[in-house]
């Protein structure tokens, strides 16, 4: 039987997911994305599950971007298709209500580095290089790096990388805020699972509602993102967990939250 192009593993309300086609430096075919999209779906409604990570399977590779052998036998329509899934499986992950860690193990090209993109946080190993190298195949980033690549590191930069199609270092990527941590890649999972050990001990609703309104907030003005604030807010006040984080402050021990 072919291996699971997927594997999930889960522990102490972390879920990693490993994209596992290594042999093709974790390139995404329809088949991966399929699976990646029935995970996350799942994932969403798992409500003991308050951490994803993703990373790829092997040493080399986080993930080399689009199947580039299986592209050349699409026909124009198939790409489309193709382009339309990877696009809105990405969306899906960067809307998902628990936080996403890319574990950047090494290289991450093209919709590698989009994924990275879709998650809320990117460590990476100190091995790992990164860039959208799509101008190079004379195309452009289609899973959202156009948009997410400004967004996260200014438009001078992304022009700069998205024109010139060239790979950054891990450390030139911490440099311009493209990842948030670089790790010795020996490391990096355990860096990854510390960081979800760490959001593991807050409310999960007041973490669903933190980064619904950090994402939405940023796509609009002040003041709408201060009153999408306000109502994010407002979710968590009737909540037992805000109770239960007060009680535990009086008899000083520590919060058991249920998601309540
Ligand atoms: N799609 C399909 N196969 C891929 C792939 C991709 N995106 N990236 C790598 N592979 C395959 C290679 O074809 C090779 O398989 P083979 O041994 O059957 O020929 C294997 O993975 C190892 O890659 P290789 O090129 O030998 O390793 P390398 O270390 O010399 O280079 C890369 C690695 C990732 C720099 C190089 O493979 C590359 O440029 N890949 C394309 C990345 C890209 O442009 N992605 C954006 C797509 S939109």
């Amino acid at each position: 039987m072919a291996e699971d192009v997927l594997l999930m593993e889960e522990k102490n309300g972390v879920v990693q997911l490993t994209l596992n086609r290594p042999a093709v430096m974790n390139a995404f075919n329809f088949e991966m994305l399929r699976a990646l999209a029935g995970a996350i779906e799942t994932l969403r409604f798992r409500s003991d599950v308050r951490v994803v990570i993703i990373t790829g399977a092997g040493e080399k590779a986080f993930c080399a971007g689009a199947d580039l052998k299986e592209r050349a036998g699409l026909s124009p329509v198939q790409v489309k298709e193709f382009i339309f899934t990877i696009r809105n499986l990405f969306t899906t992950i960067e809307d998902l209500n628990k936080p996403v860690i890319a574990a950047v193990n090494g290289i991450a090209l093209g919709g590698g580095t989009e994924l990275a993109l879709a998650c809320d946080i990117r460590l990476a190993a100190a091995s790992a290089s990164m860039g959208l190298t799509e101008t190079r195949l004379a195309i452009i980033p289609g899973a959202g790096g156009t948009q997410r690549l400004p967004r996260l590191v200014g438009r001078g930069k992304a022009k700069e990388l998205i024109f010139t199609g060239k790979r950054v270092s891990a450390e030139d990527a911490l440099a311009i805020g493209l990842v948030n941590q670089v790790c010795a890649p020996e490391a990096l999972l355990d860096a990854c699972q510390a960081m979800a050990a760490e959001i593991c001990e807050t409310g999960p609703i007041a973490i669903a509602q933190a980064k619904y309104a950090i994402n939405r907030g940023l796509e609009t003005d002040l003041h709408t993102g201060l009153a999408i604030e306000s109502n994010a807010y407002w979710l968590t006040i009737p909540t037992k967990d805000r109770l239960e984080g007060l009680a535990a402050f009086r008899e000083k021990r520590k919060p058991v939250y249920k998601g309540e």
